[in-house]
């Protein structure tokens, strides 16, 4: 068995910036109340890129940092909820545009915690020895399926991709948690391609399928959720939450960080954002921020990190990881 180390990371959001004053153009908003309610000021929205494309770009900058040639991936994960197709995979695709030899490639559908599902995933098959590096990718061109009538979501998401590439190491991924609660399903989620064949009476025509929310019942999840997850991979390794330099957050709602630094009894300094630039880019936003603090040379050699995650599913999940670059 082998560790599974971070080597390096990248990530790409699209060059439009709208800001909530734009919004509000379009619907019934304010900047000050998606401010005071979320903490986003601005979003990347894509004009015409899809999901594969802001993966490749960022897939690109991770392997230059890693100084891991596309041919050496063994592996590729693409986590996302905006696959540019049903099939075949966004993965498949961003191996096609890197010519990254054989590597096995697969989408993983977690919402916003499908990078750090894909991370696990990963790192569960360099282990084994299935494959010696892998790439993993959270990319979402959450714009697609936004309701821009629907003030209650078109203010949250955004598009973007980062991306890590995973190697074996003697330190890294120190521990992880993950699970889900389907039974929550219904709280955010956006209907597939309805039932419709030759067999059955025709019901009019195919209407589009936007993202729904049930707001409230999702902060009152990722609350709990965050605050279990990040105690759960800290006692796995015996570890405090002292000995911890950055929390990589799933960037939601401000509020939602701050109430869960509230339960730890931490600060909120602790938790790195940048969704007030970014806006939420779901299956994106952690290795969107992760490559952010990295890049900004607020890691060093050592640092204990923790990344974690809580979305459509409900979906959730944590790793404690040492900084090995
Ligand atoms: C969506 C969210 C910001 C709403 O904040 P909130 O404090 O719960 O606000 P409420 O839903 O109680 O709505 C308060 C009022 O603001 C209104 N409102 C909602 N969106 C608005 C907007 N963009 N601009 C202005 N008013 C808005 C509501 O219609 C409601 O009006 P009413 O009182 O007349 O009915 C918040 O619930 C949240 O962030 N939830 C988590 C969502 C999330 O993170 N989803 C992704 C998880 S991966």
């Amino acid at each position: 068995m082998h560790n599974v180390e971070i080597r390096g990371t990248g990530s790409y959001i699209p060059d439009r910036v709208v800001h909530n004053d734009e919004l509000s153009q379009i619907v019934d908003t304010s900047d000050q109340w998606i401010r005071e309610r979320t903490g986003i000021r601005e979003r990347r929205i894509s004009t015409g890129e899809n999901t594969s494309e802001l993966a490749v770009k960022a897939a690109r900058k991770a392997l230059a940092d890693a100084e891991v040639k596309a041919e050496e991936i063994g592996l590729i994960i693409v986590a996302t909820v905006t696959p540019d197709k049903f099939f075949p995979s966004t993965a498949c695709i961003v191996q096609r545009e890197l010519s990254a030899g054989k590597a096995m490639s697969f989408d993983i559908s977690a919402a916003c915690s499908g990078f750090i599902y894909a991370l696990d995933v990963a790192a569960g098959l360099i282990k084994t020895g299935a494959c010696e590096n892998a790439l993993v990718i959270g990319a979402e061109v959450l714009s697609k399926i936004i309701d821009w009538k629907d003030r209650n979501t078109c203010v949250l998401f955004a598009d973007g991709a980062g991306a890590a590439v995973l190697g074996r190491g003697e330190k890294g991924i120190r521990s992880s948690f993950t699970g889900a609660d389907g039974t929550g399903g219904d709280f955010l989620g956006c209907d597939a391609v309805p039932v419709k064949n030759a067999f059955i009476p025709d019901h009019g025509g195919q209407t589009p399928s936007y993202l729904t929310m049930n707001g409230k019942e999702v902060f009152k999840f990722a609350v709990r959720i965050m605050v279990e997850c990040i105690r759960q991979v800290l006692n796995k390794e015996g570890c405090s939450l002292e000995e911890v330099k950055y929390i990589v957050p799933h960037q939601a709602n401000n509020r939602i960080v701050e109430a869960t630094a509230k339960k730890l009894g931490i600060g909120k300094d602790k938790f790195y954002m940048n969704l007030d630039k970014c806006g939420n880019t779901s299956g994106a936003s952690i290795p969107l921020a992760l490559d952010e603090i990295a890049g900004r040379g607020l890691l060093s050699k050592g640092d204990q990190l923790i990344l974690v995650g809580f979305g459509a599913g409900l979906t959730y999940g944590a790793q404690l990881i040492e900084w090995t670059k």
